[in-house]
């Protein structure tokens, strides 16, 4: 059985991999996967993703992979050797899924599709040429997409979690980002659920940045966070 502090993962977003590994050791044991980032990874952040793996870490690569087949299949192997977990990947398209599919080969990394990124709108949908789905539509369209090439998992706002339930089934991952634990600050997240609300929309992980690393306690945080679940508030 999953305990609560096993759905988090917490978002190393920092601009240092000093300040990341310093979060990381305060955390370590108290949370189910570390995520590293872009911002992280162009600052020396695979060398931390290594150093957790092999301190026993589970490590999600938020790398949101896009590029010709032939790229994308690469990459993802070069990932798979790394050790980590999970490895996002854009599903827009089956050719991109399908290549990512082929590199991971019959190691234990976990795909995660993005479904549609949820700062984008029905008139960024149009500008994209996208005009027939709206966001919510499109990310449902998606998951199944991603579902069908052989993803363990999508990424989705915790809005959609629910019909994306319905859509990809029980066995698929569901993971949430745009968390706040009830009466916290927003910040710049717009469409945000609680922990507990999450979960039960269908969400298996959360992924958790700010509310747990900006925290005058991140391990009080989580605590905190962990207890809201129990309670389902
Ligand atoms: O600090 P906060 O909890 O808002 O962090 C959220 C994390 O989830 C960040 O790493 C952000 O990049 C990521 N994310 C998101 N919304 C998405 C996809 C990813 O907030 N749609």
């Amino acid at each position: 059985m999953i305990t609560p502090k096993e759905r988090i993962i917490v978002a190393l977003d920092f601009r240092s991999v000093r300040e990341a590994r310093d979060m990381s050791n305060r955390l370590k044991g108290r949370v189910g996967v570390f995520k590293i980032g872009m911002e992280l990874v162009y600052s020396g952040g695979l060398e931390l993703a290594v150093e957790l793996v092999e301190g026993g870490d589970q490590v999600f690569l938020d790398l949101k992979l896009l590029d010709i087949g032939h790229t994308v299949m690469q990459a993802t192997k070069a990932v798979a050797r790394l050790g980590v977990s999970f490895l996002t990947v854009h599903a827009v398209d089956e050719k991109t899924m399908t290549a990512a599919v082929e590199g991971r080969g019959d190691s234990a990394l976990k795909l995660l599709g993005v479904t549609v990124m949820t700062n984008l709108d029905i008139d960024d949908l149009k500008q994209q040429g996208i005009a027939e789905h709206s966001p919510s539509q499109l990310a449902i369209k998606r998951a199944q997409m991603a579902a069908n090439c052989g993803f363990e998992g999508v990424i989705t706002s915790g809005h959609e979690a629910s019909a994306i339930r319905d859509t990809i089934g029980a066995d698929k991952l569901i993971i949430t980002p745009g968390i706040r634990p009830a009466g916290a600050d927003i910040g710049d997240q717009s469409r945000v659920m609680t922990p507990a609300r999450a979960l039960s929309a269908g969400a298996d992980y959360l992924v958790i940045g700010r509310p747990i690393t900006q925290a005058d306690d991140p391990v009080a945080a989580v605590e905190a966070i962990a207890a809201q679940i129990e309670v389902g508030a």
